[in-house]
């Protein structure tokens, strides 16, 4: 191959094995690959049954998502490049049965691991199965790949948030991952979680916690082609598929949401000249499927690579946005173009003391929560805000 290829070019025939294709930004991801990738063989999607469907019925409720019309206008049969497997990536082997591991095996060349427990309150054995043991069944199984040319592992810039000026690096743990996994599969539960604090150490909460070890075990397989994206709060896209598109309510979202319903009216914001630090969803999905290309690009020319590449996909000091910039927008946003099931006019306090945004939220959130859920139900509807 040329070393001047493009992206399209570079991912002619290659197979790809996606984890987390049913989430946000998996799905942003796989859409994307087919639609500008057309050349690709074959999308091998992990996927689970759930909520009482079964995998195929979760695939055609996802791709009937409005994600995929634009691929469905341009190229109807590229989604049936998909083919799913079934499996849990918080079970050994990911669930995987050992029929589609050898498929797997004989015809990925390229992983992409996006799937994750994104909770902050998991307990720690349910974040260390999904989060990083998964890691290491999918390791294991990419080491026996035939043509195996990127393991892409997706983790956060939130790492080791606790560092200052977080670098392009693998932070090392003090604890070894094995025996990280080891505890938490042999620990009672009970006991697991007394002892969690103890572990976390530093990370405030599991979810941190598992994605830093799980670096470091992408980081010990030296022989491996791995790069790790390390996205910082994901937002709605600006322009990919569509412009604005977004449908999960993790993260900042949550709070345009619900300000712009003007239900959000109070934040604790101490410090005004604190920055938020996030990115649309398709810049994190264009930079992963850049950066397999960008690694095959040095293989040709750097006969010595050494891996993981890791790449940030995040604002850091450019185009910063502050907290108190990012709530006023978002109100103002909701005043200019109100949603359809807005229930009050757009209002933000920002309060630098907690006993001030304590009392703002008990008089303008909970206090018209109750109010609303008291009529609701006196008139026999749905109480919306106590559940
Ligand atoms: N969104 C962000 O702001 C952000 C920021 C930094 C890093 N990240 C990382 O980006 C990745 C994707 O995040 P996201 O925002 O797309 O999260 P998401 O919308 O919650 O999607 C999570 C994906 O993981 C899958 N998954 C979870 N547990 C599973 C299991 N036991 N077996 C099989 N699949 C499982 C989910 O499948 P189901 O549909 O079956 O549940 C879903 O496809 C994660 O690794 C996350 O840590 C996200």
């Amino acid at each position: 191959m040329a070393a001047n290829i493009s992206i399209p070019e570079f991912y002619n025939g290659q197979s790809i094995f996606l984890t987390g294709g049913t989430g946000f930004i998996g799905k942003v991801l796989v859409e994307k690959l087919l639609r500008s990738c057309p050349g690709i063989e074959n999308v091998y999607m992990l996927c689970r049954s759930k909520k009482g469907k079964n995998i195929n019925e979760r695939f055609e409720e996802i791709t009937s998502s409005p994600v995929f019309n634009l691929l469905r206008e341009q190229n109807p049969q590229a989604l049936n490049k998909i083919i799913l497997i079934e499996g849990d990536i918080a079970m050994l082997e990911m669930g995987i049965s050992k029929t589609d591991q050898e498929i797997l095996k004989d015809k990925v060349t390229i992983v992409m691991h996006s799937a994750a427990t994104v909770s902050f309150t998991e307990p720690l054995k349910v974040a260390v199965n999904t989060n990083l043991r998964s890691v290491r069944e999918l390791i294991c199984l990419a080491k026996d790949m035939k043509n195996l040319q990127s393991f892409v592992h997706i983790s956060t810039a939130f790492a080791n948030w606790f560092e200052l000026n977080v670098k392009e690096e693998v932070y090392p743990s003090i604890y070894d991952p094995d025996d990280i996994i080891e505890l938490a599969n042999r620990l009672p539960d009970e006991t697991l979680n007394k002892i969690t604090p103890i572990f976390l150490g530093k990370h405030v909460n599991t979810y941190t916690f598992t994605k830093s070890l799980a670096e470091n075990l992408v980081k010990r397989e030296k022989n491996l082609p791995t790069i790790i994206i390390k996205p910082s709060m994901v937002g709605a896209s600006v322009s990919e598929p569509h412009v604005g598109w977004i449908d999960s309510l993790m993260g900042p979202a949550r709070y345009i949401y619900y300000t712009t319903q003007g239900i959000f009216r109070s934040v604790y914001l101490p410090n005004r000249s604190a920055a938020i630090d996030f990115v649309p969803v398709d810049f994190t999905t264009n930079l992963t499927i850049a950066a397999p290309w960008k690694c095959e690009i040095d293989k040709r020319t750097n006969s010595s690579m050494t891996y993981p590449y890791i790449y940030f996909s995040a604002t850091g000091s450019v185009n910063q946005l502050l907290w108190k910039d990012y709530f006023k927008n978002s109100r103002d946003f909701g005043r200019t173009i109100p949603p359809k099931n807005a229930i009050w006019y757009p209002q933000i306090r920002l309060h630098k003391t907690k006993i001030g945004h304590h009392i703002d939220v008990a008089l303008t959130h909970f206090i018209p929560a109750y109010l609303n859920d008291l009529v609701a139900k006196i008139k026999g509807q749905k109480a919306i805000f106590d559940e």
